[in-house]
């Protein structure tokens, strides 16, 4: 059993306008997976990521962090956030310097790592983000995707225990999401926790270990992506679409094309794997 990071429990924020952002909230995050946090517009992602690492406070209910209630001081808040780094959606409130190079240097330096040490780490994260070649621009001349795998660069230089990422592929051509997924993908190997917020459920589908579906400030389902996606009317709820990986294997099982016994497939490959088979098994006749 993997240790349990955050803790949260009956978690509800209401924002200063009156507005109910999180309704009593309950969720545990274990230590070294991969999590997707889906949900449509306005369903209460954002607010819950500024919570995990001390930017909101609960209105009622409690977080804990490594089995302690997350505090509010400025030492506290300190210590968290050295463990827990979050990449915003909206990469111009996270940019403030001149340059590329002293964006992404500006966390390391102020975790009062030796200069070399912060040059190692802020060159590594430009190497993954792809983002070296623009090091000396101005953060403001960049596009919004440049700026976003910046930001991200700016997270990973850091060096967290738990990387947040609100939509980090929205604006993100296809080269560079699946790019951003594989940094991730390395990351986590290396025993990070990641949890992201994505729109895409396809790539929350391939990619997470758990899905957590949020609607209106609450927590629809929480858990392992076939599980997730088999409650139809969960989704629909949701407004969210189902995978294609699925819808086809689904389709394809209901046409009788492939058998109804198989497990789920997760991605493209297990799904083309099992239409080759499926294929070679049957002669052909006519
Ligand atoms: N600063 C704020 N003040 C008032 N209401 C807010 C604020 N930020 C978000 N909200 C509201 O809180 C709800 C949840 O928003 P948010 O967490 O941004 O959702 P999501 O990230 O899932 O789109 C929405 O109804 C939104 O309008
Ligand atoms: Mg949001």
């Amino acid at each position: 059993m993997k240790p349990i990071l955050f803790d949260i429990d009956h978690l509800s924020h209401c924002y200063a306008d009156g507005t109910i952002a999180l309704r009593n909230l309950s969720l545990t995050i274990k230590q070294g997976k991969k999590i997707a946090l889906l949900g449509n517009n306005g369903a209460g992602k954002s607010t819950l990521f500024l919570h995990l690492n001390g930017i909101l406070q609960p209105t009622n209910g409690t977080i804990r962090f490594k089995g302690k209630e997350v505090a509010y001081d400025r030492k506290s808040l300190l210590s968290l956030r050295k463990q827990v780094g979050i990449v915003f959606q909206d990469p111009d409130s996270q940019l403030f310097s001149a340059s590329v190079i002293q964006d992404i240097s500006f966390g390391p330096q102020n975790l009062g790592l030796l200069k070399e040490e912060v040059l190692r780490k802020v060159e590594w994260a430009m190497e993954q983000t792809e983002t070296t070649r623009f090091r000396d621009k101005p953060t403001h001349f960049l596009s919004l995707g440049q700026k976003k795998r910046v930001a991200i660069a700016g997270v990973l230089a850091m060096d967290p225990e738990v990387i947040i990422l609100d939509e980090p592929t929205a604006g993100l051509d296809s080269y560079f999401s699946k790019q951003i997924m594989k940094v991730l993908d390395h990351i986590q190997k290396q025993g990070k926790t990641i949890i992201l917020s994505t729109h895409d459920v396809n790539l929350a589908y391939q990619w997470a270990d758990e899905i957590i579906v949020m609607h209106d400030g609450e927590i629809l389902c929480h858990g392992d992506p076939v599980t997730v996606f088999e409650r139809d009317k969960l989704i629909k709820k949701a407004h969210l679409d189902k995978p294609w990986v699925m819808e086809t294997f689904q389709t394809l099982v209901q046409e009788k094309f492939l058998a109804s016994s198989q497990t789920i497939p997760q991605s493209k490959e297990e799904l083309f794997q099992k239409i080759r088979y499926s294929i070679e098994k049957i002669p052909y006749s006519s």
